[in-house]
Formats: C-alpha cells, sequence, structure tokens
C-alpha cells in the first residue's frame, strides 16, 4: 500500500514569520502518522528557516518552481541544484505557471529532468482549462502534457515523479468549480494509462497520482477514496491551520477505516 501524500501549495503567501507561525500551529495539530506523507510548499525564501523549524518526522518540504539549468547566468533564477538536500519534491508545471509565466511543454520536460537529476522528486501538474473541456479535449491535453514532460527519462526516473491531476476550472485562482470525483477518477485513470503506454504497467502502478483543485477537509475524503488517488494537492485550505489539520485527520480516518494504517 502506498502512502497518502498531502501536498500544501501555499503560493505567493505568508512571509517567513507567518510562515512560521502556521507551522507551530500545523505542528501542534499533527500526529505522526506512518502512511501520510505531508509535505509543505512555502515561497523560494521560506524554504531555508522552515527546515530548521519542522518537525521531520512529520513534515517534508516542496519547492514551487525552479530553473532548468543548474548553474550560470541566469540573473533571479534558483536552480533545483541549489535546492537539493534543502526539499524532497518540487512542484512542475503548475497551472498558474503555464497561464502566467507562459511555461511551455518543452520547458516542463526541462524542469522535471533537472529535478530528477538533483534527486528532487517533481510533482508534474496537468490539467485542461474549461475550454479545452467544453470542446473535449481533455485526454488530448492530458496525453500532451504528460507525454511531454516524460519524455526525457528512463523508468527508474519516472517511479520518482508524482503527477498531480489539477484540472485548471477546479483551481481556486481560476473559478474553483468543484470538480466531481467521477471526473478525478476518470483523468487519474486515463493518467495512469498514458504511464503504463510509455514505461510499462509496473511503472503504471507505482507512479503516484494526486487529485488537486478547491480540496478542504469537507471534501478531501471524497477524491482520496477515488481508485488510483494517491493524495491531494491543497492550495487555499493549506493555508489555514484548522482545515489543514482537517484534511491530514480524514486521510488518517479512512486510511483507519480501511486497516492500511499501521
Ligand atoms: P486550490 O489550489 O486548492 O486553492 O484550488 C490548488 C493548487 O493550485 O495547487
Amino acid at each position: 500500500m502506498k502512502n497518502t501524500l498531502l501536498v500544501a501549495n501555499w503560493k505567493m503567501h505568508l512571509n517567513t514569520s507567518q510562515a512560521s507561525m502556521l507551522v507551530h500551529r500545523l505542528q501542534e495539530r499533527t500526529r505522526i502518522h506512518r502512511g501520510i506523507e505531508i509535505v509543505l510548499s512555502p515561497s523560494m525564501l521560506v524554504l531555508q528557516p522552515l527546515s530548521t523549524q519542522i518537525d521531520r518526522r512529520k513534515f517534508r518540504l516542496a519547492a514551487q518552481n525552479a530553473h532548468y539549468k543548474d548553474e550560470g547566468a541566469f540573473t533571479g533564477e534558483v536552480s533545483f541544484n541549489m535546492l537539493r538536500d534543502l526539499v524532497h519534491y518540487a512542484l512542475v508545471g503548475h497551472s498558474e505557471r503555464r497561464i502566467y509565466f507562459n511555461e511551455s511543454l518543452e520547458l516542463i520536460r526541462d524542469k522535471v529532468a533537472a529535478a530528477i537529476r538533483n534527486d528532487i522528486s517533481p510533482i508534474l501538474c496537468v490539467g485542461e482549462t474549461a475550454q479545452e473541456r467544453k470542446d473535449g479535449h481533455t485526454r488530448q491535453v492530458l496525453h500532451d502534457q504528460v507525454t511531454s514532460a516524460l519524455s526525457n527519462l528512463t523508468a527508474r526516473d519516472v517511479s520518482k515523479v508524482v503527477i498531480a491531476y489539477e484540472p485548471v476550472w477546479a483551481i481556486s485562482t481560476f473559478g474553483g468549480e468543484v470538480a466531481k470525483p467521477e471526473q478525478a477518477a476518470e483523468a487519474i485513470a486515463f493518467i495512469r494509462h498514458q504511464v503504463e503506454q510509455l514505461y510499462g504497467p509496473k511503472a503504471a502502478r507505482n507512479i503516484r497520482v494526486l487529485y488537486g483543485g478547491s480540496v478542504d477537509d469537507s471534501t478531501v475524503r471524497d477524491y482520496l477514496e477515488v481508485d488510483g488517488c494517491d493524495g491531494a494537492l491543497v492550495g487555499g485550505a493549506s493555508l489555514n491551520p484548522y482545515k489543514f489539520a482537517g484534511i491530514i485527520e480524514s486521510a488518517y480516518r479512512l486510511r483507519h477505516e480501511l486497516g492500511e494504517d499501521d
């Protein structure tokens, strides 16, 4: 049985002291759960101070972005190479980066490869816009995003990748319509099928696939119950310690009910 992976994407919120306060509150409310892996993704500036504050038995860290080259004349950028040893994970290709910063399929492919090269597990975010869904292009979009991002990897590399299905229309930033669990289920199955086409059934079984988009403490269970869903990527609700602790608690209760809480 795989771990349940819960990722808090704080986006461009919280300065160092606000982030420290939130971690303090979360730490008080979070028990250590074997079987549940909780990852905090604060701004770049906050990663270093949080790394000394967090209880590593409870939390891991993720970057929200990084540059695909390891070093060089790229003023203002931070590389995956600089983040190694500091973070376990990095978000790659979040829809806000694809849309606001025009990140292309090729750039995202290079970032996934850079993360792997530096021993950081990329959390590759994929998902269709409302228009693409309306036009019946959801599968095509997911196919293109998944196959291009994974194209430079070996089967061993792929086992370190996490894929987060985040339909753009369900993310709070872009409308926050609540996706039906059946819609998440269909997309997650399709994503796994793409991985199977590229890397075979074992890779498809083992890769972790998350759901993200307006997940909160009242809806997380519906998504975690979806067949093949290994966790959640949480934005807005992760900034509220009560809600995020509630999300962790729901995940715990579900594992407990399924007899998977060792
Ligand atoms: P949301 O964000 O939970 O606020 O919709 C999710 C995300 O953008 O990762």
